[in-house]
């Protein structure tokens, strides 16, 4: 098997590519290193690539895609993570994410069209805000009021009305675990912690959330793939699949864990909602479970190899 993944660099893209090379699955792919968040922390995921499994990380962008056409033509699949993340922060800027989540997307599925390979793309919880929890496929999307929300659903909506005869997008739900990304609430609170800031947390605490460790994610992206490659070529499937832990925590409680690794915590400022946040995410489960996913990692268990991965990585106690 051989794969291309975009955003290969990023925090799934680092973790899915190490889980797919230790099964013997051949994997390269693209990053453009962009500056939304430590570009040092991303060269550091490509060097581990490079130096533990021999993957080359391109630095190229997916509006330029179609040149890395003959590469790719060589893939039996393209798993499509490149993004701009966080609904926070498209409130600051909305173009952003229309430039690379709509625009860059488009340029990856025409190019997929061409070559007819089964494609994988991230799509994000976030489509379903304020519906009925927990939150399955069968139910519809919701109403977007931030442009990563409303690019995400869009992504979905660019796959399914495609010409690509297979494709499945997947809505992961709170990624977490070493190497993860800045911009996350486990990152954030140990950095506050760990620098002895104010931790902000938003809706006073008021908020759940289904945290799924990064290798559980990575676990049910291989369910995917071994699904869609089972199809056959000719077959019209076009199907979404949610990736959570399938419970759900109470941000405090998560607040908690973090501050049990560190043995010590720091002033909260509870603040109100931001307009991004939904108060809470719950994956139902059951549809990506028929394809053999069974997430086995606790919070608990999550939060410590994140504390102890970050204590190790930027020197810190
Ligand atoms: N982490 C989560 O909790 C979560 C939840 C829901 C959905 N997702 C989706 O999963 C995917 C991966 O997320 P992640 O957490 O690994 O984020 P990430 O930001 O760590 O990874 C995305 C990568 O894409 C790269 N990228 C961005 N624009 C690009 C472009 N134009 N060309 C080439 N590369 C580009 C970035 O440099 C980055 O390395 C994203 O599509 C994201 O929206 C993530």
């Amino acid at each position: 098997m051989k794969i291309f993944i975009t955003g290969l660099a990023g925090m799934i893209g680092f973790h899915s590519a190490k889980h797919f090379s230790k099964l013997g699955w051949q994997i390269c792919g693209l990053d453009n290193f962009n500056n939304y968040y430590d570009v040092d922390l991303k060269r550091a995921r490509a060097k581990i690539l490079k130096s533990d499994f021999g993957i080359d990380v391109i630095n190229a962008d997916i509006h330029n895609i179609s040149q890395q056409q003959n590469e790719i033509s060589e893939c039996d699949l393209v798993i499509h993570l490149a993004a701009y993340t966080n609904p926070r922060h498209s409130f600051e800027e909305p173009q952003k994410y229309i430039d690379t989540n709509i625009t860059g997307t488009q340029r990856v599925v025409e190019l997929m069209e061409k070559l007819q390979l089964p494609v994988i793309y991230a799509s994000t919880s976030c489509v379903m805000h304020g519906q009925p929890l927990p939150w399955s496929e069968k139910d519809s999307p919701s109403h977007q009021n931030n442009a990563y929300g409303w690019s995400k659903r869009v992504n979905e909506c660019q796959f399914i009305n495609s010409q690509i005869f297979r494709t499945i997008g997947l809505r992961f739900f709170s990624a977490y675990g070493p190497y993860g990304r800045p911009d996350t609430a486990i990152f954030l609170f140990a950095d506050a912690i760990s620098n002895g800031t104010e931790m902000t947390i938003y809706n006073k605490g008021q908020m759940k959330r289904d945290f799924t460790y990064v290798e559980d994610i990575a676990h049910g992206i291989e369910c995917t793939v071994k699904h869609i490659m089972s199809l056959k070529e000719n077959l019209e499937y076009n199907e979404i699949y949610n990736i959570g832990y399938g419970k759900q925590v109470e941000l405090l409680e998560y607040v908690d864990e973090i501050e049990k690794q560190f043995g010590r915590s720091t002033i909260k400022n509870f603040v109100d909602a931001h307009p991004a946040d939904t108060p809470e995410t719950w994956a139902n489960i059951t549809k990506i479970k028929n394809l053999g996913y069974q997430p086995k990692t606790s919070v608990s268990d999550g939060v410590r190899e994140f504390i102890n991965w970050y204590k190790q990585y930027y020197n810190k106690n």
